[in-house]
């Protein structure tokens, strides 16, 4: 049995903060945050609504797509690092929101590559046949972990959700590999200390531009093809030239790779599937393409996937 991606959906938050919006906030400017991470705005949620608001949003376009309803879902994985409070979780609340009667539900953290390890845990459970429908969806309210006063982290960050409805597909399609990881020792380079995200940039970056590429290279490898037969590649969105370099070392043309990093800057667990999502909607992933999904964050943690897109 394969397991597949059956839909995909993403929300974000109607409000736009520009780099110019930043200038006013902190000591920045927008020649340097576009020039350092390839960001020009990004969407913050209104103070009312929550990580389970933009997940809820996300899950429910992703169900319609997948044409698959609430009670039929076995399983919720909310990726996040910013739940609505420690519990209930996150996915219980979509859960009951989606009346997802017959579907168990738990958070998944491994901030930025959260959504990667919920695929990759969905994968499992479809491919022994103990679930058929899982809904995973990546959120987050960074802005409600973000320091307003710290020009190094909160010009790089934005809220929104993204979704995906995995089930089973033909035996030539859906995931082919993939690449799970963490590294404990590198933690304290990215996390929440206090009530805000701090960050260790360059080693970050160090690590990102490392990992991002041998990972991307490995799964398409590992699922049997050239690195250079990735059809459209789907990085983290944190920053562009991190971005750029799994884009080169797979050694495929900047048409091929998913970008909205300037529109909603680093939506940590969020990221991969916003992207995913438009890439299906602007028509970017087409049956049969080799899709590869990367992402990377803090823990440290990676993971990575191939797969052959279409059910
Ligand atoms: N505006 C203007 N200047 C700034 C800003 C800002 N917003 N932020 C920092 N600077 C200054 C610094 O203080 C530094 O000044 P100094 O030389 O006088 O000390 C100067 O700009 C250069 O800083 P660098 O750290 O050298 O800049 P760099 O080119 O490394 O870019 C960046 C910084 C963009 C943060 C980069 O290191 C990066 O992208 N790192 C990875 C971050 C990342 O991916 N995080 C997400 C991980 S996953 C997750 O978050 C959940």
């Amino acid at each position: 049995m394969k397991a597949g991606i059956l839909g995909t959906g993403h929300y974000v938050p109607e409000k736009v903060l520009t780099n110019f919006d930043m200038e006013k906030i902190v000591d920045t400017n927008d020649e340097w945050i576009r020039t350092r991470t390839g960001i020009e705005e990004r969407r913050i949620a209104a103070d009312q609504e929550e990580t389970s608001d933009l997940a809820l949003e996300a899950a429910k376009v992703s169900l319609e797509e997948a044409g698959v309803k609430g009670e039929e879902l076995d399983l919720i994985l909310v990726a996040t690092v910013t739940p609505d409070q420690s519990f209930p979780t996150v996915s219980c609340k979509l859960q009951e929101a989606l009346g997802a009667t017959n579907a168990a539900a738990m958070d998944v953290s491994a901030a930025c590559a959260g959504f990667m390890y919920g695929v990759i845990t969905a994968k499992q459970f479809i491919e022994t046949g103990a679930y058929k429908h899982i809904l995973i969806v990546g959120a987050e309210k960074l802005s409600k972990i973000t320091d307003w006063e710290d020009r190094n982290t909160c010009v790089l960050f934005g809220d929104g959700a993204g979704a995906a409805v995995m089930g089973p597909v033909s035996e030539d399609r859906g995931v082919l590999s993939f690449e799970l990881g963490a590294d404990g020792s590198g933690g304290p380079h990215l996390a929440q200390t206090g009530d805000f995200i701090h960050m260790n940039g360059r080693e970050v970056f160090k690590f990102a531009v490392r990992q991002m590429p041998e990972s991307s290279v490995y799964v398409a490898e590992k699922a049997g093809y050239a690195k250079e037969d990735v059809d459209y590649l789907i990085p983290h969105q944190a920053n562009i030239r991190i971005m750029d370099a799994a884009r080169q070392r797979l050694g495929i043309s900047e048409d091929k790779m998913a970008v909205n990093v300037n529109k909603y800057g680093n939506t940590s667990a969020a990221s991969i599937p916003i992207a995913l999502s438009e890439g299906v909607k602007n028509g970017k992933i087409k049956d049969d393409d080799l899709i590869v999904l990367v992402g990377f964050g803090g823990g440290l943690t990676w993971g990575a996937v191939a797969l052959k897109w279409g059910k």
